[in-house]
């Protein structure tokens, strides 16, 4: 098998912004609370004619411009996420229209907070197959359009954004060191949105009974989340044979400050070697961590070579983990 590395990053996040004042005056609960329990302190929401797929045409934009290449060069687009634009056509139809990437197939990744981790580990497998060149990974979500603002549990954690990297076939070093995801779905119940797929279509009751918005057992998430982080990073050190001493950065799914914390110190890695820029963005459940690593970039953290673990849990239960050397 050939290698695979990484080769552009494109963020975007819409320029509205929901503080915890905002949310103050929205449900009861307050700045210290917000702050204290999950370290978030602004979220970035899409303007109402905004929809996913408008975020994804942005970020997947950018990370196109930053290699230099036309978007007729790729070979497939892999778009995670949750808010699709709509059930049908994909949004990676969507974007794929839009940005004029005329060769591409694709399709959506729907893992909710592990989408984006999924989508590299599915990217490095097309390229490393040698059937394809160029995939692009998409993570976009528009979670203030499926969350409840009457629900302080919920509303205070999420926020919209969206974040792209080019997958690229390599013929010589493979920067792509290692995998390791699961999913459990015992514990698809404590995070979904009831309503709006065929076990629950749209009704009247539906809508009254606010089920098209996210219903979360926040405290079964986070136990859950701390324990499988910690897991899938030890899992995919062990199999490619990396000690946590190697990482330059932890770059993990921004749920919670708590729960990167408490799964960063077990994994082994010391809190200057973990990106969090939860406080800005919240959760933006497929976008995050594109989004943290377009932040770690930018600020000179990751470097060409370094060594980068990607971790995420999210709703299903999925789980991931990855390991890429920085392509560029
Ligand atoms: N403001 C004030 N009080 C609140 C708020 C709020 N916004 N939300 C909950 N509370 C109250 C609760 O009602 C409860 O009050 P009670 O004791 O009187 O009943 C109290 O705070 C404590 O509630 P807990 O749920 O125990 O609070 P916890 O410390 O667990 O924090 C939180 C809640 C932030 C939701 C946390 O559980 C969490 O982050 N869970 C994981 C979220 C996550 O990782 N999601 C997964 C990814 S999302 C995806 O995949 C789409």
């Amino acid at each position: 098998m050939a290698g695979a590395k990484i080769t552009a990053l494109g963020t975007y996040a819409p320029p509205g912004l929901l503080t915890n004042a905002d949310l103050e005056r929205l449900v009861d609960t307050s700045n210290d609370w917000i702050l204290e329990r999950t370290g978030i302190s602004t979220r970035h929401i899409a303007s109402p004619d905004q929809a996913t797929s408008d975020l994804a045409v942005e970020a997947a934009k950018a990370a196109l411009l930053q290699r230099g290449i036309d978007a007729s060069e790729l070979d497939a687009i892999i778009l995670c996420t949750v808010t699709p634009d709509m059930m049908f056509p994909s949004t990676a139809c969507l974007v794929q229209h839009r940005i004029g990437a005329n060769k591409a197939w694709g399709f959506d990744l729907v893992a909710a907070c592990s989408g984006f981790v999924y989508g590299l580990t599915t990217a490095a497998h097309l390229v490393m197959s040698g059937s394809h060149q160029k995939v692009l990974v998409v993570g976009a979500d528009t979670m203030s359009r499926i969350i409840d603002y009457k629900d302080r549990s919920t509303c205070v954690l999420f926020g919209d954004g969206a974040g792209a990297m080019l997958v690229e076939h390599s013929g010589g070093r493979n920067d792509f060191l290692g995998f390791h995801n699961e999913i459990d779905g015992s514990g698809g119940d404590n995070l979904k949105m009831p309503a709006g797929g065929s076990r629950m279509p749209a009704s009247v009751e539906s809508v009254t009974g606010r089920l098209h918005f996210v219903k979360q057992e926040g405290s079964a998430v986070f136990r859950f989340a701390v324990k499988k982080m910690e897991e899938a990073c030890a899992r995919v050190l062990d199999k490619a044979g990396v000690s946590a001493d190697d990482i330059k950065l932890l770059i993990p799914h921004q749920a919670n400050r708590r729960i990167i914390e408490a799964a960063a110190e077990r994994v082994g890695i010391a809190p200057e070697r973990v990106v969090i820029n939860i406080d800005h963005y919240g959760n933006t459940t497929a976008a995050t961590i594109p989004l943290a690593t377009g932040d770690a970039f930018a600020a000179g953290r990751l470097k060409k070579g370094d060594i980068v673990l990607f971790a995420a849990v999210g709703a299903g239960f999925t789980v991931g983990a990855n390991l890429w050397r920085w392509g560029f």
